[in-house]
């Protein structure tokens, strides 16, 4: 059966037919969805049943896994009991404890979580920023829960000039702490705010492949260099509701064993919100970036 991608919105998200990701593909289909990435940015591919050995084989066909797993790592957020023992390269993104439970709303895990929530690029908080994230999902809460994705290249396109030539060559630092912060988590260990150190990256980048140009937000950026902080704050906030208005926005509805890709190095995302006495159990691979967005300070 031909690989066949379907445009969701015009231009953003597409839908795959035509491929099983449990086994192993030609090259001529990885390079079809990789030109399909690089059009449409998030792929939706429906009825993938994949074990987790399954979903890193189909990962790897696409780079390398991003180097101390998937995001942010249960050390840094899960205590033992609030983790669950996955293989590696897998990182768990459910909301399911070490007792197989729905993560009490009372729990750090929980709450460090919650800044899921907010629009951001996965690991935008690391120098070398991902390349593609993979989610696939094994349990479905039955209200809510949906993912929601904006085309930052559609963004970057709508600015007006002023504005592009203001956000051209402005340097941004993102951490896990500025997006903790946001929604008033501020309970981090020394160890942690030394993990979760600021790095630099560009507010616009180029993709590597198309040339196009993107905004390179999210809420992990809490800094601007060279302006103060309310100002740089107010500037991320104002970038980013225009960023995500409904024009540039896909929002995931999901239905089990969906599994959906997309590329953080032109996207957004941000899940929503769902009961937290379901359980939704989300797996994620994920895929280091080419390189930097620009040089580390020091
Ligand atoms: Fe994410």
């Amino acid at each position: 059966m031909p690989v066949s991608i379907t445009a969701i919105r015009h231009g953003f998200a597409g839908d795959v037919t035509g491929i099983d990701c449990a086994k192993p593909l030609s090259p001529a289909v990885v390079a079809d969805i990789e030109a399909g990435m690089d059009q449409y940015a998030v792929l939706v591919f429906r009825d993938q049943p994949l074990t987790d050995e399954e979903q890193l084989r189909f990962t790897l066909h696409f780079g390398v896994i991003e180097k101390g797993g998937s995001g942010v790592g249960r050390i840094h957020f899960r205590t033992d009991l609030e983790a669950r023992s996955l293989g590696g390269g897998i990182g768990d993104f459910s909301n399911i404890d070490g007792s197989g439970k729905p993560l009490s709303p009372a729990s750090r895990a929980y709450m460090f979580k919650l800044a899921d929530r907010l629009w951001h690029s996965d690991s935008s908080f690391k120098a070398v920023p991902a390349k593609y994230s993979l989610l696939s999902g094994r349990a479905i809460p039955s209200w809510g829960g949906a993912t929601e994705f904006a085309d930052m290249r559609a963004a970057y396109d709508a600015l007006d000039e002023r504005t592009k030539r203001e956000v051209e060559d402005l340097v941004c630092r993102h951490s896990n702490m500025y997006s903790r912060e946001k929604i008033g988590f501020n309970d981090l260990s020394d160890a942690e705010r030394i993990a979760f150190k600021p790095v630099r990256q560009r507010l616009v980048r180029r993709h590597p492949v198309t040339g196009r140009k993107s905004l390179f937000l999210s809420s992990h950026a809490g800094v601007i260099e060279g302006m103060s902080v309310p100002d740089a704050r107010m500037f991320l906030h104002d970038l980013t509701e225009f960023a995500t208005q409904e024009r540039f926005v896909y929002s995931h509805t999901w239905r089990l064993n969906d599994l959906v890709v997309w590329d953080n190095r032109t996207t957004m995302h941000r899940g929503r919100r769902f009961d937290p006495s379901e359980a939704r159990d989300v797996r994620q691979t994920r895929l280091a970036g080419d390189g930097i967005t620009i040089e580390q300070a020091e």
